[in-house]
């Protein structure tokens, strides 16, 4: 997994939207749902909430929404927290550096978006989405997004043009080459709806596909 430390969180913002196509619809779609579904007073637990992307759309669309930003990277929550201030967001937000415990709040939902994806399938992925579980009330929406495992031959390839296209160098492109194959850990479709209901989640519903990344919406069973 990439470290999210150092220059790799300073320069994260810039290179992710040439790594994930979609990756601003991506948020879009999911602040959409979001706004459907929950009241106007809600918490809104984030996993692995980075630089804080996922909260900053969110606290857009609502003003009164609160938030728990997790993450195992200081460094990417230091600049979750700058950006967070230069908002005027942080009363909003409690931050939470470190593996995912339990907060002791009443959560009404929870994002996971571009996180499971760096776990093995060894148990790391299960004890996340495990420790995801028991933070919801029963039928809370979980949405994911993750790279999952290529669906054409011709997949991975696209995925790659795609992220030229978007401005990432040849430099660029070889290093996500080399990450794709060794740097994740996809599931396919099949794997990825089994490891939810073992988790305690429903039939994961297909809102986003961007050649690779993959957004599913669930509710805790
Ligand atoms: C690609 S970034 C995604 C950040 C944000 N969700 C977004 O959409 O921009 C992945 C983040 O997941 C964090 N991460 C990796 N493993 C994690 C874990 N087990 N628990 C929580 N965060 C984790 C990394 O530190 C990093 O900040």
């Amino acid at each position: 997994m990439p470290n999210f430390k150092a220059d790799e969180a300073l320069n994260y913002d810039q290179r992710i939207t040439r790594l994930v196509p979609g990756y601003e619809l991506l948020h879009e779609l999911t602040a959409a749902q979001l706004k459907t579904l929950l009241p106007d007073e809600a918490t809104i637990l984030v996993v692995g909430a980075g630089t804080g992307k996922d909260i900053i759309e969110l606290a857009q669309i609502n003003p009164l929404w609160h938030f728990i930003a997790q993450d195992i990277s200081e460094d990417m929550l230091a600049i979750a927290d700058r950006n967070f201030t230069n908002l005027g967001l942080s009363s909003r937000v409690t931050i939470v550096n470190g593996p995912l415990t339990p907060t002791g709040e009443h959560i009404d939902a929870a994002l996971c978006l571009l996180v499971l994806h760096f776990l093995p399938d060894d148990g790391d992925k299960e004890a996340l989405l495990k420790a995801i579980r028991s933070q919801l009330p029963h039928k809370a929406p979980f949405f994911l997004a993750d790279l999952i495992a290529p669906e054409t031959e011709f997949e991975r390839e696209s995925q790659l043009f795609a992220c030229r296209q978007l401005g990432l160098t040849e430099v660029g492109e070889q290093r996500m080459r080399h990450n794709l194959h060794h740097e994740f850990y996809p599931l396919d479709r099949m794997r990825l709806s089994e490891l939810l209901a073992q988790t305690g989640f429903d039939t994961p519903h297909h809102y986003f596909k961007a050649l690779g990344f993959t957004g599913v919406v669930c509710r805790a069973d």
